[in-house]
């Protein structure tokens, strides 16, 4: 029975949200709460020769000053501060020595009585620094970069085909290269940790995170502490998007100083030291592709250089996704490193994608342009029904019906190839498309519900809401498994004394815990029947578990519905008043088939020639993700990743000062992100997708929604004005002039 998967249900946690109810992690207080500021590294790299914190002592109401030199013991070897999502190369240590490896990075914690006197306080710190020559420019050391370490996951895929061969002789060659700046999160949330100091010298942390056990288990290695003297909570996410993926360092110093105070403490990061966290990688590329005489694609390199730190080797899978979305017989992979004296990028929605796809789908309109082919009708040439990369079929791909549908929807059919054709009121007019794709992943989860005689079920698991519906896709999925009604469902998540969960990101999150809840929904069932069939003469007598399921409040015989048992009549049966099931489900086994999502997105752009300014006036995005839980929440979803592709396009930049390496932007005034002037009318269309590779058919919906949008943009600007631009963000300059 499906009343609710799939229907555009609201967020149960809607009220509690607009309302103000919802606490986040810097709204939660304690007696006696004190508050930390982190003061911050002003150099890129070298290390401090003295650190004095006289002045910062002797401000009123400032309790303690903590740094390398007095910090309490951590633990001293960097694989204890591995997390589950961590890259290669060693972590780094908050406070740990005097050794500088980026701008921003903490050196101190104040800690007051008021948020005022830390802050104060903070700004008082006397700190000498020993400089050394340092990098923040990927362009300076491209030359050097060092190919990702094989043995590291993931790299790209193997070489296919005899590439060099097959560019020397192709029909029509295309060769360029793309270039996407370093950009940040941007949560509208501050990252922040409430450590409260409990009764009996216990912590609980509300922290800002994408996973409370990935912290948990971060900071017991880190601290030595035994994992029942430790809470982690996080109950709200004002956005995550990546950023919180990994332990960041306030979550650190929170507890550090909770520990050594035995008082809570609060640190929250101001918005300018967000920018020392991690970031999306600025990624340079070389597509090299060449087509035959059939017009279609033979062959297809792409080249990347991305930035790490120089202690930690972040990187994605940011090449293969050539190779994977087009059929070409011939395609290499390569990707470098480049260490930058910056903190370790890290991952941001759809990454490696969002920024891969703005150079292959500007690669493939611009050989479409060459081939005089309509964009579309090229990439169904081109379209694989196999991912090439692992040579594997799909059990469901439909992408065709995102060409179709999106097309549709826009009027693309009417469209004047010529760039400059178009116009209206003066302004140019451009339409331009890209296609979308990336993982659909399952992770091991393990949930716990509790079923009440009363028709009331609690589901809880340790996974964290970011923001994207987490809350509301478990009690849809729970309502319908256990046939109660919505209402009837209790939601308990971001906890880590819950049942275990991954951290929240990958797009996994919503496939996992939604047959997750299946598994442990068909346990209460199985127990329920046992308790039934012990009622002399039951009804269901006859039934094995596979024959029976739950609709409203009752036990039913999938055979005959007029054979029934209540929920209350079996626990009666069974003397029980509440059933606990508590099961742990892994990721459907999937040796033989390729899984992906995929997009299709259409843009309008309007440019004033004059002044070079651009408008997104429209856009629609056909999403092929498998069966949608609740297309009023994806729908958000799918929205939210297309205004980021707007922004990637058009906006975003870190504008880092070489000379100093620090982000000079690091504010939501300078660094410009799409605001509602920037976006107008944005379609959302899901198209159907059945797909069996688990129990639900789910794909997730997370980060599909970005992932093209910038190229979709661009080729719309180059259609709108012949220019085209391969570096984002498309800004006003670049269009002006020869
Ligand atoms: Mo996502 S970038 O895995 O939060």
């Amino acid at each position: 029975m499906t009343t609710y998967i799939g229907a555009p249900t609201s967020r149960i946690d809607g009220r509690t949200k607009v309302t103000g109810e919802a606490r986040y992690a810097a709204e939660f207080t304690a007696p006696g709460l004190t508050y930390g500021s982190i003061v911050s590294a002003t150099i890129a790299k070298g290390h401090m020769t003295s650190i004095d914190s006289r002045a910062a002592l002797a401000v009123d109401g400032v309790i303690a000053v903590f740094t390398h030199e007095n910090r309490p013991p951590l633990a001293n070897t960097d694989q204890a501060y591995k997390d589950d999502v961590a890259p290669d190369g060693s972590p780094f240590r908050p406070l740990y020595d005097d050794r500088i490896m980026f701008n921003g990075q903490p050196i101190a914690l104040v800690v007051a009585e008021t948020p005022e006197a830390a802050q104060f306080a903070a700004s008082l710190m006397q700190v000498k620094y020993k400089e050394e020559a340092h990098v923040t420019d990927i362009y300076q050391l491209r030359e050097s970069a060092l190919p990702v370490n094989a043995a590291s996951n993931p790299t790209p895929p193997k070489t296919r085909g005899n590439p060099d061969q097959a560019l020397t002789t192709a029909a029509v060659r295309h060769r360029a290269e793309y270039f996407v700046p370093i950009g940040y999160h941007n949560p509208i949330e501050l990252y922040a940790s409430t450590a409260i100091f409990e009764a009996d010298g216990k912590l609980t942390v509300y922290d800002k995170t994408q996973g409370v056990q990935n912290v948990q288990k971060y900071l017991c290695s880190v601290f030595g502490i035994n994992p029942d003297d430790l809470r982690i909570m996080s109950p709200f996410m004002g956005g995550g998007f990546g950023s919180g993926l990994r332990p960041q360092f306030q979550v650190v110093l929170a507890v550090l100083a909770a520990r050594e105070l035995k008082r809570s403490v609060r640190v929250m990061l101001t918005r300018a030291q967000m920018y020392a966290l991690g970031y999306r990688s600025a990624m340079i590329q070389r597509i090299e592709a060449g087509t035959n005489t059939g017009q279609t694609l033979d062959v297809i390199t792409h080249d990347a250089v991305t930035v790490t730190s120089q202690y930690e080797e972040f990187h994605r899978q940011e090449t293969g996704w050539s190779g994977l979305l087009y059929k070409a017989p011939h395609a290499k992979y390569t990707h470098k490193l480049v260490r930058l004296d910056l903190a370790t990028s890290s991952s941001m929605r759809g990454p490696g994608a969002a920024t891969a796809l703005f150079a292959l789908e500007s690669a493939m309109d611009e050989l479409a342009i060459k081939l005089k082919l309509d964009p579309v009708e090229f990439r169904l040439r081109c379209y694989s029904d196999r991912d090439q990369n692992e040579d594997k079929p799909y059990r469901s791909k439909a992408l065709r019906e995102c060409y179709r549908q999106g097309a549709e929807s826009f009027g693309w059919s009417t469209r004047n190839p010529e760039p400059r054709s178009m116009r209206d009121d003066g302004d140019l007019v451009g339409w331009g498309m890209a296609t979308g794709v990336w993982q659909a992943l399952q992770a091991k989860i393990t949930v716990r519900i509790v079923l009440s005689a009363d028709g009331r079920a609690e589901v809880a698991c340790a996974v964290s809401d970011i923001g994207t519906g987490t809350y509301t896709i478990m009690a849809q999925v729970a309502a319908d498994t256990l046939g109660l009604p919505l209402e009837n469902i209790t939601v308990t998540l971001g906890d880590s004394t819950l049942p275990h969960a991954p951290v929240e990101g990958g797009s996994w999150l919503a496939t996992s815990v939604a047959n997750g809840i299946v598994t442990t929904a068909e346990a209460i069932r199985d127990e329920l029947l046992s308790l039934a069939n012990q009622i002399p003469s039951s009804p269901l007598a006859n039934c094995s578990t596979g024959d029976v399921c739950l609709v409203a409040g009752c036990l039913v015989s999938k055979r005959d519905r007029s054979c029934f048992v209540s929920l209350a009549d079996a626990m009666r049966q069974g003397k029980v008043d509440r059933i606990t099931q508590e099961k742990t489900t892994l990721p459907a086994e999937n040796h033989t088939h390729a899984n992906n999502t995929h997009a299709a997105h259409f843009v309008e752009v309007k440019v004033d020639e004059e002044l070079g300014v651009i408008r997104v006036t429209r856009a629609v995005s056909a999403i092929a993700a498998g069966r949608i839980l609740n297309t009023k929440t994806a729908s958000s979803q799918i929205l939210g990743g297309v205004v980021w592709g707007i922004g990637m396009a058009l906006h975003e930049k870190a504008l880092i000062d070489h000379a100093f390496g620090r982000v000079m932007n690091a504010n939501l005034a300078d660094y410009h992100v799409p605001v509602h002037a920037d976006i107008q009318d944005i379609k959302v269309i899901f198209v159907d997708e059945p797909d069996d590779s688990n129990p639900l058919g789910l794909k997730g919906v997370g980060e599909i929604g970005i992932i093209g949008v910038a190229a979709a943009v661009a080729n719309a600007v180059y259609h709108a004005t012949g220019k085209r631009v391969r570096e984002l963000p498309i800004t006003h300059d670049k269009l002006l002039g020869p």
